[in-house]
């Protein structure tokens, strides 16, 4: 049977992304921290569709060695994983003197270590059945750099850079990998990351978490690599583009600051 592989699907995108999955009649595999959330979110996805098969495997996917845990816990039950949403992540604001180590060592082991361990471990056997689809969650801060949230924005550009880079590497195998480039979206990312309040949600469209899920859901069946949400976002990925790097930097300081209690 085939699966699907959701990391923290237990909110916000992820959670979103998984509800489009089950109305596609696709089984499901999800994964967060918080067991007694995922059991809800299994509940609620099998109203939306009771044909799908949901199981959950609670992980703290920071840990070292938590991508070789899921994928031998996948194993052990027999199933087959044809789709990857590698979605966990948070970010944290502050000056970077100021914040904490230990958070910043786990971000960077979530958003850039476990993602690109799990695509390893499952990409083989895609390659193999000649298809497959991978979707990582960056950010439109991926395309440019972030201060206040300089490891955040950095692991973000690890992660478009990766996806562009592997996707060139699947041309022609059936799979395909897709980076999903959301601006600032509705979940609980924003006071996760202690942003609560802050200029860059205030001054900045925000969007449903819904919306982005339903946008990123439509181009990874297209295959297509790249996806920015919303009109405004990529009009600054594109101004991005031509705007010289130290106005660009200065630029996204300025909104960043504003946050800075
Ligand atoms: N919201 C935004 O403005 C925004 C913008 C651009 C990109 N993004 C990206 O979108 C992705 C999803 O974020 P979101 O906005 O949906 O945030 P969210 O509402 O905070 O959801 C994060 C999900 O990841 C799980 N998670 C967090 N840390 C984890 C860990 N160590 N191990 C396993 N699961 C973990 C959470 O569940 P548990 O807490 O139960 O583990 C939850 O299911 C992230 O990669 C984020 O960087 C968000």
């Amino acid at each position: 049977m085939n699966y699907a592989l959701v990391t923290g699907a237990s909110g916000g995108i992820g959670y979103e992304l998984a509800k489009l999955l089950a109305k596609d009649t696709h089984n499901l595999i999800l994964v967060a921290r918080n067991k007694n959330k995922l059991e809800e979110v299994k509940a609620e996805l099998l109203k939306i569709n009771e044909k799908i098969d949901v199981r959950f495997i609670p992980k703290d996917l920071s840990e070292n060695n938590s991508a070789e845990f899921i994928k031998s816990e996948i194993d052990k039950q027999g199933l087959c994983v044809d789709t990857i949403i590698n979605n966990a992540g948070f970010g944290d604001f502050g000056k970077y003197w100021e914040t904490s180590f230990e958070k910043e060592a786990q971000m960077i082991r979530l958003n850039i270590l476990t993602l690109t361990q799990i695509t390893k471990l499952f990409l083989p056997d895609m390659i193999q059945r000649k298809s497959g689809k991978i979707l990582n969650v960056a950010s439109v801060a991926a395309f440019m750099p972030g201060s206040y949230m300089t490891v955040y924005y950095a692991t973000k550009a690890f992660v478009l850079s990766y996806t562009e880079g592997l996707a060139g590497e699947l041309r022609g195998t059936g799979v395909c990998v897709s980076a999903l480039c959301p601006g600032p979206t509705k979940t609980d990312f924003e006071n996760k990351a202690s942003l609560d309040g802050s200029d860059l949600f205030k001054k900045m469209p925000v969007a449903s978490a819904e919306s982005v899920a339903k946008i990123g859901y439509k181009r990874l069946q297209k295959g297509k690599v790249i996806t920015i949400t919303g009109f405004i976002n990529k009009l600054s990925v594109l101004s991005v583009r031509f705007a010289p790097r130290c106005l660009v930097r200065n630029l996204v300081r300025k909104i960043q600051k504003g946050s800075l209690k």
